[in-house]
């Protein structure tokens, strides 16, 4: 989503500039103001996209990863309706409880072992949208939840 703004933007600025490049006496100048505002251009956004391609695999979305399990959606939806609320008793029942998660999680601070107790996975996971590291609300972990 983000990386398809990113790259319509980048069309659409190039494409102006492009333009820009060509106004005047119509013939294209190498050297031009204009051509080293498209290169400046095309090298910073390149620079985003590259960035923005980078974020995107490191945030890659719980459905897509479970998806790639081949999962079906009735693993976690079952036969009920998509608006029906996920039973939490079914992510605990392929990934184990919190105590045998915090153990999958050694490092501290300890996302499934704190102060805050056994909070719903959905506090921090979210299946169709980004992940939150809900501790970071009140702490600085930089906690990446996936
Ligand atoms: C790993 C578990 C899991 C899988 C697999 C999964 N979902 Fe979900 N789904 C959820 C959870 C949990 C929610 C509640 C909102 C959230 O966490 O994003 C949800 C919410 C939804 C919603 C929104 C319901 C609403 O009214 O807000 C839709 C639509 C949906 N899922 C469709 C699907 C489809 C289609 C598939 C298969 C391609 C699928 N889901 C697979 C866990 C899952
Ligand atoms: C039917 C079994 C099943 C269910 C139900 C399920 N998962 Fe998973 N989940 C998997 C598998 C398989 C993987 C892939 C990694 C692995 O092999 O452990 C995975 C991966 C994950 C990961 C790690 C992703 C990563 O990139 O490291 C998280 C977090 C997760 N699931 C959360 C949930 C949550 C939250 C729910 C409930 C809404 C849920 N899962 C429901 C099977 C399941
Ligand atoms: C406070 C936020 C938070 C909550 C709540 C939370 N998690 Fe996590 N979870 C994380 C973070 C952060 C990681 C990544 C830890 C790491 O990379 O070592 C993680 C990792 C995982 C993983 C991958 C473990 C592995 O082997 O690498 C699974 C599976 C998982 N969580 C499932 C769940 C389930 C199921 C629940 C609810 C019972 C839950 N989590 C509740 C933050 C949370
Ligand atoms: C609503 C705010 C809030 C949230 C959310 C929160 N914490 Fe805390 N946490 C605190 C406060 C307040 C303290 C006590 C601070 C102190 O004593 O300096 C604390 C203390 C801690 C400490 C001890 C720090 C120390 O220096 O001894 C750890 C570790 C910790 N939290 C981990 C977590 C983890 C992991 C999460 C997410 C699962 C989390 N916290 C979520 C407010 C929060």
């Amino acid at each position: 989503m983000k990386l398809r703004i990113v790259s319509a933007a980048l069309a659409a600025i190039v494409a102006a500039a492009g333009v820009l490049s060509f106004a005047g006496d119509g013939t294209h100048r190498a050297g031009s103001v204009a051509d080293d505002t498209v290169a400046a251009l095309e090298l910073h956004l390149s620079g985003i996209v590259t960035s923005a391609m980078a974020q995107a695999a490191s945030h890659r979305l719980l459905i897509d990863v479970h998806s790639e399990k081949g999962l079906a959606c009735t693993a976690c939806h079952g036969e009920a309706a998509f608006s029906e609320p996920v039973e939490e008793a079914k992510c605990i029942a392929c990934h184990g409880t919190y105590a045998e998660l915090a153990v999958k999680t050694p490092q501290q601070p300890n996302p499934h072992q704190s102060h805050m107790g056994e909070l719903a996975c959905a506090t921090c996971h979210n299946i169709h949208k980004q992940s939150v590291s809900h501790c970071d609300d009140c702490h600085s972990f930089g906690m990446q939840v996936p």
